[in-house]
């Protein structure tokens, strides 16, 4: 993992040199839908919008969660505006990120995140960054309101489901969370790379912000790759795959991609909402019936997390590897 060279230093040392080296080419996939330096071939198709206050107003309760189950089983992703996040943090965590990945590559590396820590500045799996740094104040406070605002989202999530609201409540409080900041440099040829692998998330939901209002996330739909328009200042949250599990396969945990451009920088972060380590993952027992038999096997979220990262799984998802066959 160590060798793995920093995408943005090697961009910086060669700003134009038209060719990427060959670990960063992807041929055997599907090329980004974004590969003229930001102009789609598709039209991008916005993203289904929730609106989080009138989501948790009294008003017409149940049209609104009967549109969030609809947006959480066609799509598995939604853009959430009116969230409460205050404008005045969402600008502090842009100017620190990016004065941040303006440091000079030698300043950065004083963060090198090291084979096996948890934290840290650097590529991984020939991808992106992950980074932390010295002062933590704006990221804390960002973790904190998004602590709060996924505990109210995935209330109303198993609501509209009519899960026993403390299932969900015990499964995710006092969960684990992991943030996920990436820098995603502008490359000479988009069409050739991409930003983030086809992939899934492990985690109950995962919330996704364009930290400076740049697109390149793709989702799969019916089968077709299609570039996600995301308004400013709205939050992505998609379904992941332990969501999918407890809702019996009703939610889907959506396929998606991190495409890049040869014009502008993205910089994203992307914040994991999971269960805690001795929770056990599996179909909410308060959805399960004779009518509704359980889809998924139950397994210890240690046990999943490890299966999950482990690359065993013969190219099969771990989810696939979890669903029972009940025909
Ligand atoms: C992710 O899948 O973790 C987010 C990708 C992105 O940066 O858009
Ligand atoms: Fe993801």
């Amino acid at each position: 993992e160590s060798s793995i060279p920093s995408v943005q230093a090697l961009m910086i040392k060669n700003p134009d040199k038209l060719t990427v080296p060959q670990c960063f080419l992807r041929a055997d996939q599907e090329p980004p839908n974004f590969s003229n330096g930001g102009a789609h071939h598709f039209p991008s198709i916005p993203v289904p919008t929730i609106d989080l206050e009138c989501l948790l107003s009294e008003e017409d309760t149940n049209s609104q969660l009967d549109n969030l189950r609809a947006i959480c089983k066609e799509w598995g992703i939604f853009q959430l505006v009116n969230h409460g996040i205050g404008s005045s943090l969402l600008e502090k965590l842009k100017h620190d990120m990016v004065e941040f990945y303006k440091l000079p590559i030698e300043e950065k590396m004083r963060y090198q995140r090291k084979p096996g820590d948890a934290e840290g500045y650097g590529s991984v799996a020939g991808s992106d960054g992950i980074l932390d740094w010295g002062d933590r104040k704006t990221l804390e406070s960002y973790v904190q309101e998004l602590q709060k605002l996924s505990m109210e989202l995935l209330g109303a999530m198993g609501k509209a489901l009519k899960m026993d609201a403390k299932e969900m409540e015990e499964m995710f409080e006092d969960g684990r969370q992991s943030v996920r900041m990436a820098y995603y440099p502008p490359c000479p040829t988009p069409g050739q790379v991409m930003g983030l692998a086809p992939h899934s998330d492990a985690s109950g939901i995962t919330i996704l912000h364009q930290v400076n209002g740049v697109d390149g996330l793709e989702i799969k739909k019916d089968g077709v790759w299609i570039p996600a328009h995301i308004l400013p200042d709205a939050l992505l949250v998609n379904v992941g795959d332990i969501l999918e599990i407890m809702s019996n396969g009703v939610y889907r945990s959506v396929e998606h991609r991190a495409t890049v451009n040869s014009v502008k920088e993205r910089i994203s972060i992307a914040f994991f909402v999971s269960p805690k380590f001795d929770a056990q993952v599996g179909p909410a027992t308060s959805l399960i019936s004779p009518e509704n038999p359980p889809l998924f096997i139950r397994v210890g979220m240690e046990e999943f997390v490890k299966t999950f990262f482990s690359h065993k799984l013969n190219g099969k998802s771990y989810l696939e590897c979890m669903k029972i066959d009940n025909s």
